[in-house]
């Protein structure tokens, strides 16, 4: 069963002529005339970069948030006005309020829209915090376990504006396409970690070879020491193909990019991923 994944909005845009890029990610699958919408980006390039790439969004039944960040839930708004009631699949805990604090500067980074008001214009949303699968194949992980001590999550991320209590992210998922050549895993921000979140596909789903990841590593506000660490693991699964974007890092992308020559590719917009 052939499968086609692309990237609809990324930080980066590539080749394809009048593609826009925005802080925030989105992908596409298509696979036997189904269409599944993995976040949404901020809301600026969505409908724009999918009428470039001639995607008829119209299409997608159903609509998978990774977590609940502006810059993956953002597009809802503009997707349900323009292409008309979906299925949304998130984590219960997806409209909590969450803050970053960075070089002093304190921003609201949430969902931007109300649960009310998305219903409101045609979200139907399906809630879990466990491992379920989306479609014959295709898994969403969950809540994934932190596990691995180097995987400490964004010390810039709190729950509250004063910046007391941080926020680790814990409705951050990733979807799991169980391919021909092991697991692919889409990542949103991986706020879970790399390495936790490919631990816990590997648990659920009972296959140990990883194909691929592609998405947003989150290790631009990581220490060398959690690069490092990813690094060897991703090694030692064996990894074929990694396209990482967003907010991986221009270091830990160059760092990927040298120690994986031939299987890493940046996942800019227009990026596109055939398998089996
Ligand atoms: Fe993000
Ligand atoms: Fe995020």
């Amino acid at each position: 069963m052939s499968c086609r994944i692309r990237v609809l909005c990324d930080n980066s845009a590539g080749p394809i002529s009048g593609t826009l890029g925005e802080h925030g990610f989105a992908l596409l699958i298509e696979r036997d005339g189904e269409s599944i919408l993995f976040d949404t980006g901020g809301g600026q390039t969505l409908l724009h970069n999918a009428q470039r790439m001639n995607l008829d969004l119209r299409r997608v039944e159903q609509v998978v948030l990774s977590h609940g960040h502006y810059d993956h839930a953002g597009g809802l708004w503009p997707l349900l006005q323009s292409c008309g009631p979906k299925r949304v699949l998130a984590h219960p805990g997806v409209f909590a309020r969450r803050y970053s604090l960075r070089e002093g500067v304190h921003k609201s980074i949430g969902v931007p829209y109300s649960e009310d008001f998305l219903v409101g214009i045609g979200a139907s949303f399906s809630y879990s915090d466990s491992f379920r699968e989306v479609a014959p194949g295709i898994f969403l992980t969950g809540e994934v376990p932190r596990l691995t001590g180097f995987e400490e999550g964004d010390a810039g991320l709190f729950c509250d504006m004063t910046g007391c209590h941080r926020d680790r992210v814990p409705d951050d998922q990733s979807l799991v396409i169980v391919t021909s050549k092991g697991l692919l895993l889409l990542l949103g921000c991986c706020h879970a970690g790399v390495v936790n979140t490919v631990e816990h596909a590997r648990l659920k789903t009972g296959v140990d070879e990883l194909y691929g990841v592609i998405g947003g590593c989150h290790l631009a506000f990581s220490g060398q020491e959690q690069i490092e660490a990813t690094v060897q693991a991703l090694r030692r699964y064996k990894v074929k193909k990694i396209c990482a974007g967003h907010c991986t890092g221009f270091d830990a992308a160059a760092r990927l990019a040298r120690e994986f020559p031939g299987g890493f590719r940046p996942a800019y917009v227009g990026y596109t991923m055939e398998f089996e």
